[in-house]
C-alpha cells in the first residue's frame, strides 16, 4: 500500500466512537473527558509502515495529554507524516503544508509538524523551505515528541532527525487510528540494510533492526483479546528479521516468529510485508504451508525482470533465482497468491530488458503488482553514479504497458477463482453498499457479498465466488 496520490490522501483520524459498529472503544476524539485537552489532527502518506508508526504517535501524544480529531480546523497540533519514496510523494506533501498553513493563519497558535521520511531527508533545510513549519521530527524520534512540541509552543522552531541503531519503539502500544477493529499492523523491525540503488528508504530509516519477539507476540495477543482477527507483520525486509535476548540465550529468526504469531489462536490471521526475493527462505514457506491462518500471500517485489537491471539496481538476485524463488512458493504453498512491485525505466534500461519486465509478469502470474516509472532519488546510489536517462514519456509508456499487462493477468487470476468457495474475514461493509460485507481470503482478495443477519465484521464465513473483474471476486455465502 502505497500513498502518494492526492486523490487517495488518508487521514488517520477519521474514525470516531459513533462509527465504531464493534462498540470496542479503542479511539476516541471526543469525551466529556477530554473537552479542555489539547486536539492533534494527523495525515499520513507512504508505506504500511508510516501508518503504523502514525499509530505509535498517537500513543505518545495522548501521554502527553492530547486528544486526536478528524478536524484539522480545530486542532492545535497538525502532524503529517511523510514519504520520500518517489518525487510526487514529496510533491503531494508540499501540497499538503500549503492547506495547513491556511488552517493556521486562521488559528494563531496552531503548530505544524513534518514527520516521517521527507522530515528526516531534508532535516533542518526544510524549515528553511518551508517557514510555516515549526517542527520537523525524524522517524526514530517520535518519543521526543512531546519535548519538540514544548519548544515550538514557546515560540523555537524545533528539529529531531537523529536516527537510532536500537529505537523500535517495542514497549509502546499503539493507538490504532483508521481501525476497522479486526485488522492492524504490528511493525517487526525497522529500518533497511539493503542498498537497492534506486531507493530512499535506508536513509530516510537507518539501519535494520529487529524488535523484541516476546514483545512481538504479546502485541498480537491483545489484539486477538480486543477482538482483531488479523494481524499484519511489517518491515522492509521481514525475511531479514532476526532478534537475539540480551542474554544471548534465544535466537528467533522470521520462520520462527511468523510460527510464535501463528500460535497465539488459530483464529488470528498472519500476514506480513514485504518479503525480500534475495532473503525468503523454504523454511518461512514451509511455516506458511504449516499453519492454516498464516495467510498464503507474499508480497514478493521484482523491480525488474533483467539480470543486468537488477544488477544495476542492486539487488542481489537475477532472473533465474527469482523465478526458482516463485517456483519454490508454488510448489510449496500451491494457492498462493504472489504479488509484486515494478519500476519502469530505470537507468539505461532498453526495451527488450523492459520486455523482460513483461514475460516476469506472466511467468509469476502475479494476483496483483504495484507499479512506478522511475523517480530519481537525492543522495541514493543510482542518482551518484547513473545518469537518469529514460525519457519520461518512455518511462510513462513502458509503465502503462505494464499496468495493461498486470490487469489482463490480474483478470485472469480472478476468473479461476469463479466457482471455487474461500473462508472469507468479514472487516465491514463494501464501500458501494451497506447491504453487502467486504472480506478477504487467504490470498488477499477482497470479496463482497450480500449480507446475512447474525454476521458482523470479525467473522469467519465461507463464500463462493460468482463473478470477478480485475480488481475484486463478488460471491455469496454458503453454509
Ligand atoms: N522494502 C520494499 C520496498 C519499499 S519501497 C522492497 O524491498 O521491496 C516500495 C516500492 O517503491 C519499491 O518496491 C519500489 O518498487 C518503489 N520505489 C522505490 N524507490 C523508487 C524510485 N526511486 N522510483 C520509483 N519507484 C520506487
Ligand atoms: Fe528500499 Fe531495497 Fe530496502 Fe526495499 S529492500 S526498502 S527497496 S533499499
Ligand atoms: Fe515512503 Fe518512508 Fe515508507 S519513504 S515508502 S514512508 S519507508
Amino acid at each position: 500500500m502505497y500513498n502518494d496520490n492526492p486523490t487517495l490522501n488518508i487521514q488517520t483520524t477519521n474514525k470516531t466512537i459513533d462509527e465504531n459498529k464493534q462498540g470496542e472503544v479503542f479511539f476516541q476524539d471526543k469525551s466529556v473527558d477530554d473537552a479542555d485537552k489539547k486536539r492533534f489532527y494527523i495525515e499520513s502518506y507512504g508505506c504500511q509502515m508510516n501508518f503504523s508508526d502514525s499509530e505509535i504517535v498517537a500513543s505518545i501524544l495522548a501521554e502527553t495529554g492530547y486528544v486526536s480529531t478528524r478536524n484539522m480546523e480545530e486542532s492545535d497540533l497538525i502532524l503529517i507524516n511523510t514519504c520520500s519514496i518517489r518525487e510526487k510523494a514529496e510533491d503531494t506533501v508540499r501540497k499538503r503544508l500549503r492547506v495547513f498553513d491556511k488552517v493556521k493563519s486562521n488559528r494563531p497558535g496552531t503548530l505544524v509538524g513534518v514527520l516521517g521520511c521527507m522530515a528526516e531527508r531534508l532535516k533542518k533545510k526544510f524549515l528553511e523551505e518551508e517557514q510555516l513549519v515549526d517542527m520537523v521530527v525524524g522517524p526514530d524520534a517520535y518519543r521526543d515528541l512531546p519535548n519538540l512540541i514544548a519548544g515550538a509552543d514557546d515560540g523555537e522552531r524545533t528539529v529531531n532527525v537523529l536516527l537510532s541503531r536500537e529505537e523500535t519503539y517495542a514497549d509502546i502500544n499503539p493507538i490504532r487510528l483508521l481501525s476497522n477493529g479486526v485488522t492492524a499492523f504490528i511493525s517487526i523491525m525497522r529500518g533497511c540494510d539493503n542498498m537497492c540503488s534506486f531507493c530512499v528508504v535506508p536513509f530516510t530509516r537507518g539501519r535494520e533492526r529487529s524488535r523484541d519477539a516476546y514483545s512481538i507476540v504479546a502485541e498480537a495477543s491483545n489484539l486477538y483479546d480486543k477482538g482483531f482477527r488479523e494481524v499484519t507483520l511489517l518491515g522492509q525486509n521481514v525475511d531479514s528479521y532476526k532478534w537475539s535476548a540480551p542474554d544471548e540465550s534465544e535466537s528467533v529468526n522470521f520462520a520462527q516468529l511468523l510460527e510464535r504469531v501463528a500460535l497465539v489462536h488459530p483464529d488470528l490471521r498472519v500476514r506480513f510485508s514485504t518479503s525480500h526475493p534475495k532473503d525468503i527462505t523454504d523454511e518461512v514457506l514451509h511455516t506458511i504451508a504449516k499453519y492454516e491462518n498464516i495467510c498464503n500471500y507474499i508480497h514478493l517485489p521484482v523491480q525488474s525482470g533483467n539480470s543486468r537491471v537488477l544488477k544495476l539496481m542492486n539487488r542481489t538476485y537475477d532472473r533465474a533465482w527469482y523465478k526458482e524463488r516463485v517456483q519454490a512458493i508454488y510448489r510449496i504453498i500451491p494457492d498462493c497468491a504472489i504479488s509484486s512491485d515494478v519500476i519502469t525505466g530505470f537507468c539505461s534500461e532498453t526495451e527488450e530488458e523492459h520486455q523482460d519486465t513483461l514475460s516476469m509478469l506472466e511467468y509469476a502470474n502475479y494476483s496483483m503488482s504495484y507499479m512506478f516509472f522511475y523517480s530519481e532519488r537525492p543522495g541514493t546510489l543510482a542518482a551518484r553514479k547513473y545518469e537518469d536517462d529514460i525519457p519520461l514519456e518512455v518511462k510513462k509508456r513502458r509503465l502503462s504497458e505494464v499496468i495493461r499487462l498486470q490487469n489482463q493477468i490480474s483478470f485472469k487470476h480472478n476468473q479461476t477463482d469463479i466457482g471455487k468457495t474461500f473462508k472469507v474475514l468479514i472487516e465491514g461493509d463494501s464501500k458501494k453498499s451497506d447491504q453487502e460485507f467486504k472480506g478477504r481470503n487467504s490470498q488477499n482478495k477482497m470479496l463482497v457479498f450480500p449480507k446475512k443477519e447474525g454476521l458482523k465484521p470479525g467473522d469467519y464465513v465461507e463464500v463462493k465466488v460468482l463473478e470477478a473483474t480485475s480488481a475484486t471476486l463478488r460471491g455469496e455465502l454458503v453454509d
